[in-house]
């Protein structure tokens, strides 16, 4: 079944504890990490990741938007991350850095840019837990899904059908409670949410009623 990630990027940072705790009916949470060099922005580090790992057994989706991921795998594996995802555009090694997070105990995944082909994949699809297609440029909350992610997403959905994976299909930006029955039905798997689950009065309510749209859908 299709579940949601909310992004804590969207969280009030000075009660992440209490921020947490109102989205604990989610299975998963998603960490965006940004170094300000790969992405205008700069997030958190790993500290936030091994701080709040003792309050919560929720999956640890980690979303490393920072130049290098190669030289911080090992760090966020330890810190607590269950899921480690990296940007294809960040490294000159991809197929060598999926096999660093396999070997640091987590589940790996790619990231690819809005303008990023799916073609990067051919030889990397095979070793993947899930890929992210990222549906705004990476950097900040709150942006408009861009609507030509629609046809890259049902492209993926093909070719992970045509080759008999189980590969999942992530996506990132822009989602809310309005698009995602829509979103839902091109097949995808795993929907970060940041602003729609943190920007409202109550975000247990919108994990919720997502939770209810993807049971449905
Ligand atoms: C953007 C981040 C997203 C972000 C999504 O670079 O990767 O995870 O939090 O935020 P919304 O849901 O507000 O578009
Ligand atoms: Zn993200």
């Amino acid at each position: 079944m299709a579940d949601l990630l909310p992004s804590l990027l969207a969280a009030d940072f000075a009660n992440l504890y209490d921020e947490i705790m109102k989205v604990q009916e989610a299975n998963y949470l998603h960490f965006d990490i940004m170094d300000g060099r790969y992405v205008p922005n700069i997030s958190f580090g790993a500290d936030i990741i091994r701080a709040l790992r003792p309050y919560s057994r929720q999956v640890f989706d980690t979303h490393l938007m920072i130049i290098e991921p190669e030289r911080y795998i090992e760090l966020f594996a330890e810190a607590g991350a269950d899921v480690i995802t990296f940007h294809y555009e960040a490294t000159t090694h991809p197929h060598r850095v999926v096999h660093q997070v396999k070997e640091a105990g987590c589940k790996v995944g790619i990231a690819l840019n809005p303008s990023t082909p799916l073609d990067v994949l051919e030889y990397l699809l095979e070793d993947l837990d899930q890929v992210l297609i990222m549906t705004v440029n990476p950097g900040f909350g709150g942006q408009k899904f861009i609507p030509a992610m629609v046809k890259k997403i049902r492209k993926l959905r093909k070719i992970i059908d045509e080759r008999k994976l189980d590969t999942l299909i992530q996506i990132d930006g822009g989602v809310n409670l309005e698009n995602l029955p829509e979103l839902h039905a091109l097949g995808v798997d795993l929907f970060v949410i940041g602003s729609a689950v943190f920007g409202a009065e109550d975000p247990g309510e919108v994990v919720r009623k997502a939770k209810e749209i993807l049971k449905n859908a």
